[in-house]
């Protein structure tokens, strides 16, 4: 027999009502739903024996509703925009805000704009913007010089627009949700949380997210936080701001952090490090989690895991030690850097005696 109607709509709860004592939700707070969150922490149990690390895992972001962590944040700083009568959101984006923004906006019927760095965004988050309706600014420049006009219209315009991006406070309260969810799986904090870094509002999202939890008995010990930048975009390892930031890792192409401060303090208070990997690290890392693992997910993704590979080669990471991989985005998003990076097809007359030949049986 079926179950019952009421039951079937309850469903599984809305992220932020599962979080909602964490969250900035109110009564009153329009609430927006794409399915987000909940998303799987998966053993990586073949990299993970290469590496002789016992319990390595990821946690998969990339089956977010857009593909990326970032619909943990949109979905509350959406919500909160409709909440406060805004009627058009507006962001920089190197490519998975973007993307964000434009299907909660146009779910929640706002008018939506996207500053981009022109020619370095990922054809799937491209078109996932423009797909959903949202008007797509291409600059010559670079992310920092587009977060930077995005900001200044933001204040300086009369038009009744929210900045969506995560400067705006409620775009981190939504991501904390991702270490809730790690401490649930786990039943206690991770000893290390392995995090692509580019404009650092993620890795901060996290360590508040884990200090709220055991701060509320939820769960026991802290994470060492570990960020990994890319070696060509690396301004806070480097202590400097990157004038020209370069990077396969197109997400992560970033020179000057908006939550530089916050990630730092995250690195400091945990006894963590951020630490650079270079392109051809983060290639190896993003080709192994698909032949090795089976997850596909985005090159600027894998820099978490690259990171923990070259600790692990240098003898710096406990054995033991139950770590965690975020791997931020969906690989179907960058088409071309896949394509440059795998073997060609094989190419059959379609007769079983040619396939068999070519396969080399
Ligand atoms: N991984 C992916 C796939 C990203 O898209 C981003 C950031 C990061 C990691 C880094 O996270 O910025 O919080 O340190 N993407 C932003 C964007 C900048 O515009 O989509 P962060």
């Amino acid at each position: 027999m079926s179950p019952p109607a009421a039951e079937m709509a309850r469903g599984r709860p809305r992220l932020a009502e599962r979080y909602r004592a964490f969250l900035p939700i109110t009564d009153a707070t329009p609430l927006l739903s794409l399915g987000e969150g909940f998303t799987p922490l998966v053993r990586l149990g073949r990299i993970g024996g290469d590496l002789g690390l016992a319990h390595l895992s990821a946690k998969v972001e990339g089956q977010n509703p857009t593909g990326s962590f970032k619909d943990r944040g949109m979905v509350v700083a959406v919500s909160k925009a409709l909440e406060a009568g805004a009627r058009a959101l507006i962001c920089a984006s190197t490519g998975n805000t973007s993307a964000s923004a434009a299907a909660y906006g146009a779910a929640a019927g706002l008018e939506v704009v996207v500053v981009l760095p022109r020619g370095q965004i990922a054809a799937g988050k491209l078109l996932q913007a423009q797909v959903t309706g949202a008007r797509v600014v291409a600059v010559e420049g670079n992310f920092d010089q587009a977060l930077r006009i995005v900001r200044e219209l933001a204040e300086s315009t009369s038009h009744p627009i929210t900045l969506v991006n995560s400067v705006n406070p409620f775009r981190l309260d939504g991501q904390k949700t991702a270490a809730f969810e790690i401490c649930d799986d786990l039943g206690r904090a991770p000893d290390v949380l392995a995090i692509p870094v580019g404009n650092a509002g993620n890795i901060s999202a996290y360590w508040a997210g884990f200090r709220d939890y055991r701060a509320a008995g939820l769960s026991a010990g802290l994470p060492r936080m570990f960020g990994f930048q890319a070696a060509g975009a690396a301004p806070i390892v480097l202590g400097h701001r990157v004038e020209a930031p370069e990077t396969i890792a197109s997400a992560i192409r970033i020179g000057d952090p908006a939550s530089w401060t916050k990630a730092a303090a995250a690195r400091d208070e945990s006894g963590g490090l951020i630490e650079a990997v270079t392109d051809d690290e983060i290639l190896a890392a993003w080709r192994d989690l698909a032949r090795l693992e089976g997850i596909f997910c985005e090159p600027s993704s894998a820099a978490s895991l690259a990171g923990i590979r070259r600790l692990a080669a240098e003898g710096r990471v406990d054995r033991d030690a139950t770590i965690v991989c975020v791997l931020t985005g969906s690989g179907l998003k960058d088409p071309k850097t896949a394509q440059e990076n795998v073997s060609g097809l094989l190419v059959a007359d379609p007769t079983a005696a040619a396939v068999t030949e070519i396969l080399g049986w």
